[in-house]
């Protein structure tokens, strides 16, 4: 495999196409590895089994669970407040701007959550089934593992005024600038943060979070540009789906990069990782070598998943991950 080609090519999206096993190790005050390992020995592989079976299914599975992931970690930590329902006490976080008609994949992890209480109940936190369904979609497409750390609790409650802000989940019309504030105040490096955005090399996004871009800016490629208003007129088909990475929408490789330099970034805020700032040079240098990107990816997703980890006595064990016990 020639790192200096384009993208990771794989005959099989389920072998393994990557020639370096990258299994990264971090440590944390109070999660761990091997958590589940007296409690719930085959929880990891329960999830993972469910998870690469709805992946099968549907490939796209995989891009809609790490972005679960993201979207619990950054409001108010990972804690699954994303999965609750709304209920009489509060308004749940499911209706956001970002969220609603957009997250999926709370079947999945019901599925996961249903085979785990049967198996051990009251054990595993429906906040380390998103993390570690997280990991085992980005495998399932290809990507780099790591070691997930475990022991995070549920919240018993959501917020959905904290999901609306886009302090916490950024909104696609941001600039630069705006989207490096995001992610400095959750701690992360610039770096990371254009290794996290990485993630749009999976999964798809609606005409409605696009069509500004497509009609109306300059720093997007002619032909790309006229290619998606065919799938996203100027006023209708608001959900009408197209891949963030059309080279490769299936496998979690460094072509969302390669996009970028070629103006081809389908959001706003992607075209502005490359956009004559700041963040070029490590969206060349992810696009040059897929690896250092797998690295920098899984140590990311790795610190993004120690965001306000609920632990000890803090929050509960949910049953049903939609509800508070
Ligand atoms: C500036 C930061 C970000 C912005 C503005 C952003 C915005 C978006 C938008 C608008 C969509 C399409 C949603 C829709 O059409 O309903 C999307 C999809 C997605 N995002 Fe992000 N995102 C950001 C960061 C991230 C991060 C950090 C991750 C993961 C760690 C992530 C993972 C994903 C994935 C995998 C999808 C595809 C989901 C699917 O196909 O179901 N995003 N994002
Ligand atoms: C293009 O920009 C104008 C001015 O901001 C705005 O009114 C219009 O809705 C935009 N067009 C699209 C398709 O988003
Ligand atoms: C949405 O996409 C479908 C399938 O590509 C297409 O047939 C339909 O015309 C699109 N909707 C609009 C309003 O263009």
């Amino acid at each position: 495999m020639a790192i200096e080609h384009s993208s990771v090519k794989c005959s099989f999206v389920y072998s393994s196409c990557f020639l370096v096993l990258l299994v990264l190790n971090f440590s944390s005050a109070q999660l761990s590895a091997n958590f589940y390992a007296k409690t719930c020995p085959k929880a990891l592989y329960t999830i993972r089994n469910v998870v690469s079976n709805a992946v099968v299914k549907e490939h796209r599975m995989g891009a809609s669970l790490l972005r679960l992931h993201f979207h619990d970690c950054f409001v108010n930590g990972c804690d699954a407040s994303v999965l609750l329902d709304d209920t009489s006490s509060f308004t749940g976080e499911k209706g956001a701007g970002a969220n609603v008609n957009s997250l999926r994949g709370f079947d999945v992890i019901d599925t996961v959550k249903t085979q785990l209480e049967s198996i051990c109940p009251g054990v595993v936190s429906c906040a380390d089934i998103l993390a570690v369904a997280a990991r085992d979609s980005v495998v399932a497409l290809g990507g780099p593992t790591w070691n997930v750390q475990l022991g995070r609790r549920d919240s018993t409650t959501a917020s959905l005024d904290d999901a609306n802000k886009v302090a916490n989940i950024p909104s696609p019309a941001m600039d630069l600038s705006d989207i490096i504030t995001v992610f400095t105040n959750k701690g992360f490096t610039t770096k990371e943060m254009v290794a996290l955005l990485g993630s749009h090399t999976i999964g798809q996004a609606r005409c409605l979070t696009f069509r500004n871009r497509v009609y109306n800016e300059t720093l997007i490629d002619a032909s790309f540009a006229t290619s998606l208003k065919t799938n996203c007129p100027i006023t209708l088909g608001d959900d009408n789906l197209t891949a963030l990475d059309a080279s490769s929408p299936i496998l979690f490789d460094n072509g969302y990069f390669h996009n970028l330099v070629k103006n081809e970034g389908l959001l706003h805020s992607d075209q502005q990782l490359f956009s004559g700032g700041s963040t070029d040079s490590q969206v060349s240098a992810y696009r040059a070598n897929f690896i250092t990107f797998f690295v920098d990816f899984a140590n990311a997703i790795l610190k993004m998943g120690n965001l306000s980890p609920l632990t000890g006595n803090n929050g509960e064990i949910r049953t049903n991950c939609r509800k508070v016990n």
